[in-house]
């Protein structure tokens, strides 16, 4: 039995496809299974990361797990009590800065640490900025004109979809553990490109603006706690994170290639119309 927390996210809901696809016996853990759509083939069961006790139901009599970075430790005392033997966790690209200053990078490189320090077996997966963050300019995109700031960080933007064909793997096979995979997508974008790539799917103008340090850090002050924003200004107004180097895990992992922008757009253009 394979546990997939994050089951109703961007990466989790294909990790679950995948496995139950391919005749796995999986559990898609949810805070609330009642309202969860899950694909056939896998069982939707409650538990709550912030609060471990409650996942002993989901965990019970499951080898492997794939879970989520900043939630508490006493998830993996939890999952080995249970039986579990592996766990996938989804990290980020910024676990490999080292920089414990960073409220990003910190809950990664922290929960990575317990992790390793937890004798389960262990595989870190390490991506880079996903192409679903583009959704957050769906609004805008409706408008004609898309604001974003950083206009010259290119990043190597990866379809979440890939990112759980190698989660996927290396749930159902020892091959992956003890292994730290930073997984890209195969081109490094700047904004603008990306922008352009959306305006190509969706068949209509779209014009890119670079949007001012001051403006895009107020705006996000909005979305998220302050220690947040300014991680990603470091990452990417002090340039702490390089997201635009290529590395060719998903091929050698899945065995094909990782999608393009072009494609992802193209498959999700509904979700911006
Ligand atoms: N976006 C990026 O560019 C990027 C880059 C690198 C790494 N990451 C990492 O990816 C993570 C997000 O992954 P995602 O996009 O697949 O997720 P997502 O679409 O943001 O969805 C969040 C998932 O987490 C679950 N969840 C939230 N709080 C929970 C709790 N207390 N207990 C149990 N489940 C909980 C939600 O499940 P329910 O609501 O159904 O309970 C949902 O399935 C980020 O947190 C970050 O660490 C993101």
């Amino acid at each position: 039995m394979i546990v997939v927390a994050g089951a109703t996210g961007n990466v989790g809901r294909e990790v679950v496809r995948l496995l139950a696809e391919a005749g796995q016996p999986v559990r898609a853990l949810t805070r609330d299974p009642a309202t969860a759509t899950v694909p056939a083939g896998a069982t939707a069961v409650a538990g709550d990361l912030t609060d471990p006790a409650t996942l002993r139901p989901a965990f019970e009599g499951a080898t492997a797990l794939f879970l989520l970075s900043g939630y508490s430790p006493d998830i993996f005392g939890e999952a080995s009590r249970a039986g579990v033997r592996r766990v996938v966790l989804l990290s980020g690209g910024s676990a490999e800065t080292g920089d414990r200053s960073n409220a990003v990078a910190g809950y990664m490189i922290e929960t990575e640490d317990k992790l390793r320090a937890s004798g389960l077996g262990w595989t870190m997966v390490r991506p880079r900025m996903f192409m679903t963050n583009a959704l957050q300019w769906a609004p805008q995109v409706k408008s004609g004109v898309v604001r974003a700031p950083w206009p010259d960080v290119p990043s190597a933007v990866i379809d979440p979809a890939d990112i759980a064909a190698v989660v996927a793997k290396a749930l159902v096979s020892a091959d992956h553990e003890g292994r730290e995979y930073p997984v890209t997508g195969p081109e490094a974008l700047r904004p603008e490109e990306r922008v352009r790539i959306l305006a190509e799917a969706l068949g209509r103008e779209i014009r890119y603006e670079a949007q001012p340090d001051d403006e895009a850090r107020a705006e996000m002050l909005t979305q998220m706690p302050e220690q947040y924003v300014d991680a990603f200004f470091s990452f990417y107004s002090d340039g702490k994170l390089d997201e635009a180097t290529l590395f060719p895990t998903v091929l050698e992992v899945t065995g094909r290639p990782p999608r393009t922008f072009a494609e992802w757009a193209r498959a999700n253009a509904g979700r911006f119309r």
